[in-house]
């Protein structure tokens, strides 16, 4: 046989076994139990510190965070936002001023609560709290996850421990990165759609194949 030919044939074999490796891994993603992402302070704090979250301030992440923007703007002009895994504060920065009365931002690293910092005044505040022990007097017109749920062993049950912290006609926004290995994120979309009623949903891709969801959920009353 021809060295091109032997090259088709180890290249046939090559993208098949990727399709039957990345099929398998679907089906068992699909039917094991629900693994959250790596996480826990001192790892997230590491990263922060090694700079590994700072592409999320590049241009690429920009298009959910303006559509996450546009929805808080939209649905709730003049509110009060609270974020849960804001990190360093990159959705608060993006937000007009003049659009929202208070925003507080929940994170588990210090390293980000310690960069968001900078951006606190009378209206905006950060903490640096696990999320699923955060405590608030204050309720919220809108309360975000973005980018964040996969991080919990029980994504929904965090939503739904966050209803307490909504104001009567308050919106969730969720946005969730979708991928290749991200089946469970589709797993946390069909538990949240069967809770709550989408009031809009967006996907939004980039010319680099980042695609993410961004959805604003309401409680069913
Ligand atoms: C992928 S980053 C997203 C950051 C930011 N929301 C954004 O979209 O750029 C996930 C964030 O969730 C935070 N996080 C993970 N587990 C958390 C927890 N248990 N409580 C609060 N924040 C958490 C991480 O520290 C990190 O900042």
């Amino acid at each position: 046989m021809s060295g091109t030919g032997s090259y088709k044939i180890m290249k046939i074999i090559r993208v098949t076994a990727d399709f039957i490796v990345s099929t398998v891994k679907r089906w068992f993603s699909l039917i094991l139990p629900y693994q959250s992402m790596r996480g826990g302070r001192e790892l997230l704090d590491a990263q922060y510190k090694a700079g590994i979250w700072d592409y999320l301030a590049d241009v690429t992440e920009l298009s959910r965070f303006s559509v996450i923007v546009g929805y808080c703007h939209h649905y709730k002009e003049g509110g009060k936002i609270l974020e849960i895994g804001c990190g360093e504060g990159l959705l608060q920065e993006r937000l007009c001023p003049t659009k929202y009365s208070r925003f507080v931002g929940v994170d588990i690293s210090e390293e980000a609560i310690l960069r968001a910092s900078h951006k606190q005044n009378d209206r905006v505040r950060f903490v640096r709290e696990d999320a699923s022990t955060f405590q608030s007097d204050e309720k919220f017109d809108v309360i975000v996850f973005n980018e964040c749920l996969e991080y919990f062993d029980d994504p929904v049950a965090l939503v739904r421990r966050y209803e307490n912290f909504l104001e009567k006609d308050g919106l969730f926004i969720v946005s969730m990165f979708v991928g290749v290995d991200t089946v469970r994120n589709k797993r946390i979309w069909k538990a949240l759609d069967s809770e709550y009623t989408t009031e809009a949903e967006t996907k939004v891709s980039t010319n680099r194949q980042l695609t993410w969801i961004i959805k604003v959920l309401s409680v069913i009353s």
